[in-house]
């Protein structure tokens, strides 16, 4: 059966992505949002943003993650930024937080949030890619991206870390939060920690829930909807929860 999100998408949407984006999201794999989900992805964020922002907007980080994100250092680099969820846990820790973000439409709702919060003048906002980031070398104390790098190419992948570790300083940290292949990670240095206790989603009403889970957790739907749920497990949604963390100090 093909995924809601997948069906919401054709070929004909992939006009969407600028030539540096089609380079990298579709002239891989069978280039068709119907049997590629992270290229259904791709164009979500592009084609409906607000979509998107609700689903984020309910998956809240565990406190033990942002309570180990480092504090009072000079310099935060966050690669994959979207909408802003980590973002915006960001400003305060650093003189200085880059947020690269390469979906205009995800960058624009990141400039709102930051001006809504007052924040605008403490984070600049950037266009760019894991493996071509717009930052010079040794320049960040902690590089960090969260649910955003994978080990595949079009998603980070061997030149997107090596360029994350370019860009942060000896001595400094590159995290990945809510990383997937553990392992991947391990082989090239990185450790793990997972921050332990019951976590949900919470969506902003049953409506909602009703909504986003019957888009983006389809298997977990017809529950919601029957008991009029709004917190839902993560467990209930058969996935696992963004309590964790990759990361990796660099020598110094
Ligand atoms: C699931 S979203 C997570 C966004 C945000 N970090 C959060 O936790 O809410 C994945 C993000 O990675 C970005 N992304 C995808 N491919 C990328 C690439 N090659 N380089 C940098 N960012 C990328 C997407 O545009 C999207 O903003």
């Amino acid at each position: 059966m093909t995924s809601p999100l997948r069906c919401r998408y054709t070929t004909a949407d992939l006009r969407v992505f600028t030539g540096q984006e089609a380079r990298r999201f579709a002239a891989r794999g069978s280039g068709d949002p119907r049997t590629d989900a992270e290229l259904a992805w791709e164009l979500l964020y592009r084609l409906e943003p607000r979509l998107y922002d609700r689903l984020v907007t309910a998956e809240h980080l565990h406190p033990g993650v942002l309570a180990w994100l480092p504090r009072g250092v000079d310099t935060i680099a966050e690669v994959g930024a979207g909408t802003g969820r980590l973002t915006l846990e960001l400003i305060g820790r650093a003189r200085q937080v880059v947020a690269v973000e390469p979906a205009a439409p995800l960058r624009r709702i990141l400039l709102r949030k930051l001006a809504a919060a007052e924040c605008g003048d403490q984070v600049r906002v950037e266009h760019g890619f894991f493996d071509d980031l717009p930052l010079p070398s040794d320049f960040a104390d902690l590089v960090v991206a969260c649910s955003a790098f994978t080990p595949d190419a079009q998603h980070g992948g061997e030149a997107g870390l090596a360029e994350m570790e370019r860009v942060c300083r000896p001595g400094g940290c590159v995290a990945v939060i809510w990383p997937n292949h553990l392992e991947w990670l391990a082989a090239r240095g990185y450790q793990y920690l997972s921050f332990p206790g019951p976590m949900s989603v919470e969506f902003g009403s049953c409506q909602d829930a009703a909504e986003l889970t019957a888009i983006f957790y389809p298997h977990a739907a017809e529950r919601v909807r029957r008991l009029g749920l709004r917190t839902v497990p993560f467990e209930t949604l058969g996935v696992n929860p963004p309590r964790d963390v990759a990361f990796k100090v660099l020598a110094g």
